[in-house]
């Protein structure tokens, strides 16, 4: 069986719809036919099972902590889409340490086995649990608004990411966008910006418009996928997974990491 292909959703800004399109991402590669694990990244302040309407018991804070049997944490919340879930109130899990790393890490390779995608939602912010699930990773789908604190967070977090993992590869994904012209001109922006001082190349992974309808989805706790299947999110979030299936997936050999301490919070150096 193919190796599970890893899929971080992150952004350094929060609010900016990580969850939301971690969750229908999931959904609709889940209708589409492939096998998906929603893993809830957002250690401290998780929301995955919130947006599902799901009771949760036992989460990955009680694998790490407590020896929790890690296949007993998992939910399926839908044919071929199961969710790992994260604890709401531990602020302890946001820094995770090398050991919980390498015991999480362990823990994903044996629950994620069965499946074709791990989709990761991270946090906001610089974390060392974000950058972590970034680097365990194939690929990382950077989500921002065209807002310049989101753009410039999310510039923020590449370079980072990049500056200490080299291997990282970056897909940009636009959310809550006017229009489709909106969307190239943010992403021109940014994919600039690390072209010039970075030298890296972004590619650009597609756009899902401001709707209404997420808002109501959240408000309901139910994908919105399923709530409106023809709204426009809900056909851009197809559109994003049918674009995702089509990338090529080279498992990457991640490098060492080089020196921290590359902050930057600009789109320059
Ligand atoms: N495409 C969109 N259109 C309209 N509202 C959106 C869209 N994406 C996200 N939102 C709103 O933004 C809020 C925050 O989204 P969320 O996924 O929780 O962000 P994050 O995980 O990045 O913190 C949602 O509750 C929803 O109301
Ligand atoms: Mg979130």
């Amino acid at each position: 069986m193919a190796e599970p292909k890893y899929c971080c959703v992150t952004s350094g800004k929060g609010g900016v719809g990580k969850t939301c399109l971690a969750v229908n991402l999931a959904f609709a590669l889940a209708q589409q036919g492939t096998r998906v694990l929603l893993v809830d990244g957002d250690l401290g302040l998780a929301n995955v099972d919130v947006l599902l309407d799901r009771e949760v018991e036992v989460t990955i804070w009680d694998i790490l902590d407590r020896g929790t049997e890690p296949e007993a944490t998992l939910i399926s919340v839908h044919p071929g889409l199961d969710i790992l879930p994260a604890s709401s109130g531990v602020p302890e899990m946001a820094n995770l340490g090398p050991n919980d790393q390498g015991l999480l890490k362990e823990v994903l390779q044996g629950l994620a086995a069965p499946f074709e995608y791990v989709i990761l939602d991270t946090a906001a912010g610089l974390g060392s649990a974000v950058l972590w699930f970034n680097t365990i990773s194939d690929l990382s789908l950077v989500v921002t608004t065209p807002d310049p604190t989101a753009l410039t967070d999310a510039y923020a977090l590449i370079k980072v990411l990049h500056q200490s993992y080299p291997c990282c590869r970056f897909e940009v994904v636009l959310n809550s966008i006017q229009d489709e012209s909106e969307a190239r001109i943010t992403f021109d922006t940014l994919a600039g910006a690390a072209r010039r001082f970075l030298g890296l190349d972004l590619d650009f992974l597609g756009s899902v418009p401001d709707d209404p309808v997420v808002k109501q989805a959240v408000r309901q706790q139910m994908p919105f996928l399923q709530l409106a299947p023809q709204s426009k999110a809900a056909q851009a979030v197809l559109h994003l997974a049918d674009r995702l299936q089509e990338l090529r997936f080279p498992r990457l050999q991640r490098s060492k990491p080089r020196a921290q301490g590359l902050k930057g919070q600009s789109l320059g150096p």
